[in-house]
């Protein structure tokens, strides 16, 4: 009979009962993540009191979740787990960098449709105007036309869309289209470098730990075009205080943008050129409406 004699003994019972699970992949996950956790729980000793502190976590982070944000993404986030798995699945062209970073938990699916140069920035969005041009090619450096760049930001004051009633919907969040050439040109206001949430049981892990929460000015990008892989991106402003603190870990050195400042402070310019793997088209799963 397979019955609990240890602590020890729990592992193997258990791993013995998910061995009938038909799916390979789902029996192999559940398997290794049961190891590790129990691994985990052995090595601090657990204690039932910490035990529950944890589920009492997971619990208020679901909770925490709704339509203005997902505090179960950000807990990812904040662990560096969204970024590990970004750069695992998508490694940088002939052993380069990664191009790929962390969706983040913003993303809004159906961002507007925009006309080559259209600016983003709707409604007197303040910040100083910012011309981003670029090209999206394939890995033999062929232009990729009709390819979707969609791009989302924070205002100037920090805030999605979103997160800030004064905003209109889908402010700083557009859809461009590549041309013939493979070039995409978008106009928007310089990002600023903004806290990522607080108010919620992330937050408190982050005052816990002693962490400050500002993520370095970025704007995020999603390409897609049929027949290549969904590339998640982001691009950081290269002057931000914040670049080797990044509280979720997102600032590669390929993501770090040159962007150029005019004499007088009056108008930015970002070029930055992304390529698209060969693969199957799978958009993630928005984490907000
Ligand atoms: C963001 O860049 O939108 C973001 C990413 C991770 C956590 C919070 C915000
Ligand atoms: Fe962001």
């Amino acid at each position: 009979m397979n019955l609990i004699s240890t602590p020890e003994s729990v592992l193997a019972v258990a791993l013995a009962a998910m061995e009938r699970t038909p799916d390979p992949r789902l029996r192999e996950v559940m398997a290794a993540l049961t190891r590790h956790l129990h691994a985990f729980a052995q090595e601090v000793r657990l204690t039932e009191a910490e035990f529950e502190r944890a589920i009492g976590f997971l619990v208020d982070i679901g909770q925490a979740t709704g339509p203005k944000k997902n505090e179960v993404v950000l807990a990812a986030d904040l662990l560096g787990v969204s970024t590990l798995v970004a750069l695992l699945n998508n490694p940088g062209h002939a052993g380069g960098e990664s191009p790929a970073a962390l969706l983040g938990p913003f993303w809004r699916e159906r961002a507007p449709l925009c006309e080559p140069g259209e600016s983003i920035a709707r409604a007197g969005t303040p910040g100083v105007p910012l011309e981003v041009r670029g090209t999206v090619r394939d890995p033999q450096g062929q232009p990729v036309a009709g390819a979707v760049v969609d791009v989302w930001q924070a205002s100037p004051v920090g805030l999605y869309e979103n997160q800030d009633d004064s905003q209109p919907d889908m402010n700083l969040r557009g859809r461009f289209t590549t041309d013939a050439q493979g070039a995409y040109f978008l106009r928007s206001v310089v990002p600023a470098g903004y806290p990522v949430p607080t108010d919620g049981p992330c937050g408190e892990l982050l005052r816990a730990q002693r962490r400050h929460p500002n993520r370095p000015a970025h704007l995020h990008f999603m390409i897609s075009q049929p027949g290549f892989k969904v590339r998640v991106s982001q691009v950081f402003a290269d002057t931000d205080e914040n670049l080797d603190s990044d509280p979720v870990f997102g600032v590669t050195r390929a993501l770090v943008g040159r962007f150029e400042l005019d004499a007088d402070g009056a108008q930015a310019r970002l070029q930055h050129d992304f390529t698209l793997e060969p693969g199957e088209t799978v958009f993630p799963k928005a984490p907000i409406p």
